[in-house]
């Protein structure tokens, strides 16, 4: 058990120096195939553009989340503070990596705590796997929240990464029970997300009946958790782990592309976080047509914190400016305008949503 514990803890620190130093983008999110219908006369004032955003009851100042990334290891604190001082600083809501290493050894809790230190304003989200979920109840939910005094917690699914893990937990049965347990007996809202396979319409609908309050949908073309867990496999040099590492490359390609999930599950409820390949302003502006109501960015502020609150905080204005120019050539003042914007969907990504596909399977 002890064992297991580091374990848990020492993987929180892989994941950060792989995600930093290795490819491990995969596929297409689907955002190439998507265009503005550009508005040469767009009657607004660049100026007065607000990225005030609504989530969940809440106000952020702009649209921008910091998807869960860390904490759990004492070498991941610094990274979950400058997270947090950036949170706090431009108005975000952020999410915190899995709780789980925290959960087992309660000495790794200012690993997360941290935030809530730095961020005593920020809307945060606690972070819990499915399956802990299932094998541990509402007790660790709620710790996981009192942990970090959370506003939201977030269950998420990762079970293309737990088939890929040496030491991956590969019985699925029990979460959804356990996730509509949840949702009945938490006072505290609660958002499923997926870290980078995409939610299906199917999937959605299931997530909207027992109870979800918000869903993250966390789709396919950014961060791929195969990729990841097959350079880990590599990295140990074990015969056994070998297959691991192939068995990764193979399934670096597998999930939902995220405009794809996005705009299935934005026919099924809301609201809706996009998440998973949105690497700019446009990207985020995109998501937010098709009817997003925030928009999780993970790798692309991961390597910015890990080096200093500057490069973090130009980062965010960056993506922040690019996100107020779409607005500005849409003629949208207003982040809810944006849905009122034209855009073209072509190619691939056209025919996956297209209802009429014939080489669509319905189900
Ligand atoms: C270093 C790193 C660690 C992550 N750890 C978690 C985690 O503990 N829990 C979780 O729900 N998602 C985790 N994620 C997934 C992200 O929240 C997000 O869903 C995914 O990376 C897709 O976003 P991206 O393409 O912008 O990176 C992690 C991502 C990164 C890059």
């Amino acid at each position: 058990m002890a064992d297991k514990k580091r374990l848990t803890s020492s993987r929180k620190l892989d994941h950060l120096r792989i995600c930093a130093e290795e490819p491990v983008e995969s596929g297409d999110p689907g955002f190439g195939d998507v265009r503005f219908v550009h508005n040469a006369l767009p009657e607004c004032d660049m100026g007065r553009i607000s990225l005030e955003s609504r989530f969940l009851h809440h106000t952020f100042s702009s649209p921008l989340f910091i998807s869960a990334m860390t904490g759990g290891h004492p070498g991941t604190k610094e990274v979950n503070a400058r997270l947090a001082r950036a949170a706090e600083m431009y108005g975000l809501g952020m999410g915190v990596g899995s709780q789980r290493a925290a959960l087992e050894k309660p000495d790794l809790a200012d690993t997360f705590s941290v935030v809530r230190d730095e961020a005593p304003h920020a809307f945060l989200v606690g972070n819990l796997g499915a399956v802990q979920l299932r094998d541990h109840g509402i007790e660790w939910a709620e710790k996981a929240v009192e942990m970090i005094e959370a506003d939201a917690l977030a269950i998420h699914l990762n079970f293309l990464q737990e088939a890929i893990q040496p030491e991956g937990d590969h019985n699925a049965k029990g979460c959804l029970e356990a996730i509509a347990r949840l949702c009945a007996d938490f006072r505290t809202p609660v958002i499923i997300k997926e870290t980078g396979c995409g939610i299906s319409a199917a999937t959605a609908r299931q997530l909207w009946s027992a109870g979800a309050s918000a869903i993250d949908i966390g789709g396919w073309g950014g961060t791929s958790w195969a990729a990841v867990e097959s350079v880990r496999a590599k990295e140990t040099g074990r015969e056994h782990d070998k297959g691991l590492q192939s068995l990764g490359q193979d399934f670096a390609c597998w999930g939902i592309p995220t405009v794809v999930s996005l705009a299935e599950v934005l026919a099924t409820g809301n609201p809706v976080i996009a998440s998973g390949g949105i690497r700019s302003g446009m990207d985020m502006a995109k998501s937010l047509a098709f009817g997003a109501d925030l928009c999780g960015m993970a790798l692309p502020l991961l390597q910015p914190a890990m080096k200093s609150d500057e490069a973090l905080a130009q980062k965010i204005e960056a993506i922040h400016r690019e996100l107020t120019v779409t607005m500005f050539l849409t003629g949208s003042e207003r982040v809810p305008d944006l849905r009122k914007a034209s855009v073209q969907i072509t190619g691939k990504t056209r025919q996956m949503i297209d209802k009429d596909n014939p080489a669509r399977i319905k189900r």
